[in-house]
């Protein structure tokens, strides 16, 4: 895919504030995608830079970005992201605001944590978790650090990110990114025919069908039953992926025999490093390689291409 043959026919999603799961994950996750030679995807909003992601995985490691307001803060980051190496861009286009998350307001989620006296509880009750916090530090933005205001508070930087990161999408963004970018160039996050063939005109590589694993919106159909309607009319113009439910190698048969090419996990990686820690990236990629494997095994399949041969076609 995208000139790479990769080791397995799924990657790690692009997931924010991982070092707030666990000291260091995104670092962890990298590291072990490299090894199984599987794509890692860098969220512009994690925990860590495109610089030291792209020095651990040798320049392997896909780049996803948020909407910037302004101009120098994308031509930057593209900037950074080509200089580091990074061959594939993927443009996020289903945040047009941030999701309405009743849990996450509850619990105070923040960057950096709010210490209430419930937090407090909660990082006593996880002695390795507070440990590793304390030894590696407070997580940041880290590839945004350059374009913030030193010593933000809270409020402070929730304004920031408002300001500087508008995620309503549209062609006239989409071109320009087009042509500053000489890449492969990724759009994750669609869901209709029409977003995939406005993704084809414009000359893009490849489509990420996803629903953002329900985190915007958990009200429409699964990311799946989209796929089954978009695959047939695009698998020969891009390349479609699809993210969003995918929780081990029964559901990346069932994506890749539903007709994409590629699929991606967010969730289930957050898991294994959040259960594991180090060991985690390696534990969940060799876990869903296996059950991948048995079932290729099962159903007498050479490639992962002849499952489609054993979905029901409705
Ligand atoms: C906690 C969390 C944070 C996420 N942050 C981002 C992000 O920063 N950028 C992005 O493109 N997608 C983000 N996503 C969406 C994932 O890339 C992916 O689409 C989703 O997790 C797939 O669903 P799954 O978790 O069921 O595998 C996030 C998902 C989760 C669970």
């Amino acid at each position: 895919m995208f000139g790479h043959q990769y080791d397995a026919p799924f990657g790690i999603a692009p997931v924010g504030l991982q070092g707030l799961m666990w000291p260091k994950a995104p670092e962890i996750l990298a590291k072990a995608a490299f090894e199984h030679n599987i794509p890692f995807v860098l969220s512009t909003v994690t925990t860590s830079s495109i610089e030291t992601i792209s020095e651990i995985t040798e320049g392997k490691a896909w780049f996803q970005l948020y909407h910037p307001t302004e101009d120098r803060v994308t031509e930057d980051l593209l900037k950074r992201a080509e200089a580091a190496g990074c061959t594939v861009l993927v443009i996020l286009s289903d945040v047009p605001s941030f999701g309405f998350r009743p849990r996450d307001i509850r619990n105070g989620l923040s960057m950096p944590p709010r210490m209430t006296l419930k937090n407090i509880i909660s990082v006593a009750k996880r002695p390795e978790w507070a440990l590793r916090t304390l030894i590696n530090g407070q997580p940041a933005f880290e590839t945004l650090k350059p374009y913030m205001p030193k010593g933000l508070d809270m409020s402070q930087l929730a304004k920031f990110m408002d300001a500087t990161f508008s995620g309503r999408l549209n062609e006239e963004k989409l071109k320009k990114i087009r042509d500053l970018w000489k890449g492969k160039l990724v759009l994750k996050g669609v869901e209709s025919v029409q977003d995939v063939e406005t993704a084809h005109r414009l000359g893009l590589d490849g489509v990420i069908v996803s629903n953002h694993g329900g985190r915007q919106i958990d009200v429409g159909q699964a990311s799946v039953a989209s796929l089954q309607t978009i695959a047939p009319l695009f698998n020969d113009k891009l390349t479609v992926m699809m993210d969003s439910g995918i929780r081990g190698g029964a559901d990346v048969a069932r994506a890749l025999g539903s007709g994409a090419e590629f699929t991606f996990m967010g969730r289930s990686f957050m898991y294994g490093v959040s259960a594991l820690g180090k060991q985690g990236g390696n534990h969940t990629i060799s876990l869903i390689k296996a059950e991948v494997t048995q079932i290729m095994e099962q159903l007498c399949c050479k490639t992962t291409s002849n499952f489609s041969d054993f979905i029901v076609k409705k």
